[in-house]
């Protein structure tokens, strides 16, 4: 009797988890004796009644990695621990089902699970590893923001969609000699918006690490266009803030999941800059979730695949109650509780920073 292995995916999609996903099931035919099934939409497909539970063979997985999405879907509302609905009054109830969830896994005779997913998903594997579920963790996010890890798959794919739109962001703001602001995910990190302000060629990056005055900002735009350089690119990631001011944010009525979305601080940025006295003319522009999407580059394919193949390894070791990390060159795995611990920021020191002070980018901390 072949052994059988789960695969979830849960939390925000991101390119590269179809890689993942046939890394896994790829690696499990070679090795064999094991069966690769899916839960849909991370636990949820565990959980309903029927359960939704996918067979993933060779021919499944088929040239998956190149697609971008998960082909087993994913929420950020399915934390078994807080199963929240909306009753038919309106009003919101929660429930823990992680001991229903663990059950119905044993039942259905998973001998491992691998969840991909970001830290709220590692969390929830965190806490059902703790509760007797033999879980591997394989980290995701477009935001690299995930301690433990150089690198989650997909950041490097997010990335490159931010630098090609500002290359087509230069043109027309030369073209017109305006100021572009462009606004890029990354929750409190702001590792896309510091790769994508050096290749794309930024004057300005804002990120949550490093708080901005907003006379530093238009001081140096301004220098810019003294120097008749004509145009100016602003990078600013969701989650900056001036320095004496906040976050600038969208409520969300969403049940399940955290009330409050980041979102909207280009314009918030534009206003400030127009009240701080900018003459220029400004245009604002929100990658948002088109930073998500799409193919993963190669780098994000490779990687998918070396944390799906290292995953499954895992497993089949019955080695559980590990996160895989990519560290230097190399993909390795550590305990779930050295990736939880805190969220992966800049650090002011970063190489990166100095680089890009060192080409004349303003963090609008007038350094
Ligand atoms: O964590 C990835 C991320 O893309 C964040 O940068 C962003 O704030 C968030 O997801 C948005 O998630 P959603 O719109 O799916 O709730």
């Amino acid at each position: 009797m072949p052994k059988k292995l789960l695969i979830v995916t849960g939390g925000g999609d991101c390119p590269g988890l179809n890689a993942v996903i046939r890394g896994v099931v790829k690696r499990a035919s070679v090795i064999g004796g094991w069966d690769v099934y899916g839960s849909i939409e991370s636990f949820c497909g565990i959980l309903r009644d029927p359960p939704e539970i996918r067979l993933l063979t060779s021919e499944t997985v088929a040239r998956i990695h190149v697609q971008g999405g998960t082909i087993l879907l994913t929420t950020n509302k399915g934390n078994p621990f807080e199963w929240s609905w909306r009753r038919e009054d309106g009003t919101v109830e929660t429930i823990d089902r992680s001991d229903e969830l663990i059950a119905k896994i044993r039942e259905f005779g998973f001998a491992g699970v691998i969840s991909i997913g970001g830290d709220g998903s590692q969390r929830i594997s965190y806490d059902l590893g703790n509760r007797g579920l033999p879980v591997v963790g394989v980290p995701k996010t477009i935001d690299n923001d995930l301690a433990g890890t150089d690198y989650t798959f997909g950041f490097q794919t997010a990335v490159q969609t931010a630098t090609d739109a500002i290359d087509r962001l230069v043109t027309t703001a030369e073209s017109h000699n305006r100021v572009m602001i462009v606004e890029v995910m990354g929750r409190g990190a702001g590792w896309i918006a510091l790769h994508a302000a050096l290749s794309g060629g930024a004057e300005v990056c804002l990120i949550p690490e490093i708080p901005y005055d907003i006379n530093t900002v238009k001081e140096r735009i301004e220098r810019r266009f003294a120097a008749k350089r004509g145009y100016s690119i602003v990078v600013v990631a969701e989650g900056a803030r001036p320095t004496h001011g906040s976050i600038t944010t969208i409520g969300s009525s969403e049940v399940g999941r955290n009330p409050v979305r980041l979102g909207g601080v280009a314009y918030a940025l534009s206003r400030q800059l127009k009240d701080a006295g900018l003459s220029a003319d400004i245009r604002e522009t929100v990658l948002g979730h088109l930073l998500r999407g799409g193919s993963p580059i190669a780098f994000d394919r490779i990687l998918g695949t070396q944390f799906g193949v290292h995953a499954f390894d895992l497993v089949a070791a019955g080695s559980f109650g590990r996160l895989v990390s990519y560290q230097g060159t190399q993909v390795t795995d550590i305990p779930f509780s050295d990736a939880l611990m805190t969220e992966k920021l800049i650090p002011a020191e970063h190489q990166l920073i100095e680089t890009a002070r060192g080409v004349g980018i303003s963090f609008g901390d007038g350094k």
